[in-house]
């Protein structure tokens, strides 16, 4: 029966997993973070409830065409209704962290231009509390996407300065309402990969394209999506100020920032294409981590942009200089990098080009860098974690790290039994190669302090909808019922394994 076959599968996984990840003393520190991540806007439905105003995410997904399968998250997993259920999910998983973002319109429906919605801080409070009372730590993004729609309204969002303000606005009354209880925070989540979809290739709200780089001819400006990092950057840097000077003494948490970090490998030894891997680093991880560590912008894209790229006043520079406590990592894929800049590049299926940039592709005479998935952007090659980790130790002085994600999206397919969904056997062997390499890392010396899987729940995902799912729960969306794959417990047996261990 699938049952057995499940708990036969299971055994095997909890004997095979790598010596190396399980030796005789765990690698993890016992007060390591093992967690699962989500964010508001892919979790919480509830999308007009309770005085929450609208974030470019739920006018953007009202639109026809804006999502693969039509679908929009108003609803989604109900986490505004269920989030006890959820938690008690995690406790059964025996997580000690839980990663999620606060929905900005349910604190500030109309940003500065509106009242604080006491009803949406009450959630968070109640969230935090049930999270504490099972020794959970709250790991808490302040923005992952949702911008309210009135500041995208009012000035253009990102592209305006004045969203300086109101960022810092919100972390104030956030770190002020939370800060007691919540000891992690996080600025922003994937700042590099948003302002790319966002600004450069149109394909996330606010929908703006962008000439250079860009893969349209709608003409926004090309500097669009460096204006947008700019502003993004300095927000940050506000609301960190605001954090070291008025909260961070009494309340004693970490404050760091997210970035979305594929691995880049040269397609060949030459120099070139060497050059091309560094320039793909620049122009995505070094983007927003180099600001905020050394005061300025990577040199191959000042050399590149010129003009183009925004400068940091003396001011700025001054305000940058915050430190950093945490690098959240964001990891799931690696690809080739190909020179385009002394060779003409062609893209073709399964590659894409950033014109005058590199050529990014999956594979090399024709064999995949490692098992490619159905879904387009992620593949298989576990070392990506280790070769990603290591890159950002060494470049960046060996600043603590957390894995805030990584996880297995599997197309979903219709006629699957359910049965047959849950035998989730791929998410469990990507899960147990990246921790393998993770901890292969930190042997060698990165200070890796948590790994938050993506995600507890089958959700919404972006612009492919409910087509793709990453939980190691699968939800049944029309009676909200949750079901564990086999990598709920497996994840659940690591974990247990390496809490006994240390
Ligand atoms: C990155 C994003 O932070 C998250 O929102 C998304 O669902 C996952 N990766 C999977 O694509």
């Amino acid at each position: 029966s699938v049952v057995s076959m499940e708990k036969i599968l299971l055994l095997l996984f909890l004997f095979t997993i790598s010596p190396n990840a399980l030796g005789d003393t765990s690698p993890f520190p016992s007060n390591f973070l093992f967690g699962t991540a989500s964010s508001s806007y892919q979790y919480e439905g509830a999308y007009l409830s309770d005085g929450k105003g609208l974030s470019i995410w739920d006018v953007f997904t009202h639109k026809p065409g804006s999502t693969s399968d039509g679908s929009n998250s108003d609803v989604t997993v109900d986490e505004y209704h269920r989030y006890q259920e959820d938690v008690d999910l995690m406790e059964a998983i025996e997580v000690n962290s839980y990663r999620f973002s606060i929905s900005w319109t349910r604190i500030l429906p109309k940003g500065r231009f509106g009242e604080v919605n006491l009803a949406g801080i009450d959630y968070y409070n109640r969230l935090i509390d049930s999270l504490l009372i099972k020794g959970i730590q709250p790991f808490v993004t302040l923005f992952h996407f949702d911008l309210p729609q009135e500041l995208e309204d009012r000035y253009g969002g990102w592209l305006s300065p004045q969203a300086q303000e109101d960022f810092v606005l919100f972390a104030d009354i956030c770190f002020k309402s939370f800060g007691d209880r919540v000891k992690y925070w996080v600025t922003f989540n994937e700042p590099n990969l948003h302002v790319s979809v966002s600004y450069r290739i149109g394909i996330h709200p606010p929908c703006r394209c962008s000439g250079k780089f860009g893969n349209c001819s709608k003409g926004d400006s090309e500097k669009e999506p460096f204006v947008a990092a700019n502003n993004i950057i300095l927000s940050r840097a506000a609301a960190v100020h605001i954090y070291r000077n008025k909260y961070q003494t009494e309340q004693g948490g970490e404050i760091g920032i997210i970035v979305h970090s594929d691995w880049f490998e040269p397609l060949s030894d030459s120099v070139a294409d060497k050059l091309a891997a560094q320039r793909a680093q620049s122009f995505s991880v070094n983007w927003i981590l180099d600001p905020i560590l050394f005061g300025k912008y990577p040199k191959e894209m000042e050399t590149i942009l010129g003009s183009i790229l925004p400068e940091f006043s003396g001011n700025d520079i001054e305000k940058l200089n915050q430190g950093l406590d945490f690098i959240g990592i964001n990891h799931y894929a690696s690809y080739y990098a190909k020179d385009c800049i002394s060779s003409v590049c062609e893209s073709g299926p399964g590659t894409s080009t950033t014109e005058g940039l590199y050529l990014q592709t999956a594979q090399k005479d024709g064999v995949p860098i490692g098992e490619l998935t159905p879904f387009d952007w992620l593949n298989v090659y576990p070392q990506g974690m280790r070769k990603t980790v290591n890159y950002v130790k060494d470049r960046y002085n060996n600043t603590p790290i957390f894995i805030t994600e990584n996880g297995y999206g599997s197309l979903y397919e219709s006629n699957n039994t359910k049965e047959e969904y849950l035998s989730d056997v791929k998410r469990i062997n990507y899960m147990s190669g990246h921790l393998d390499n993770l901890v292969t890392s930190m042997r060698e010396g990165a200070d890796v302090r948590g790994y938050f899987a993506w995600s507890l729940l089958d959700n919404f995902e972006w612009t492919y909808g409910f087509s793709v799912k990453f939980g190691l729960y699968h939800v049944d969306f029309t009676t909200q019922k949750r079901t564990p794959k086999l990598s709920a417990s497996w994840y659940k047996h690591f974990i247990e394994k390496h809490r006994t261990e240390s």
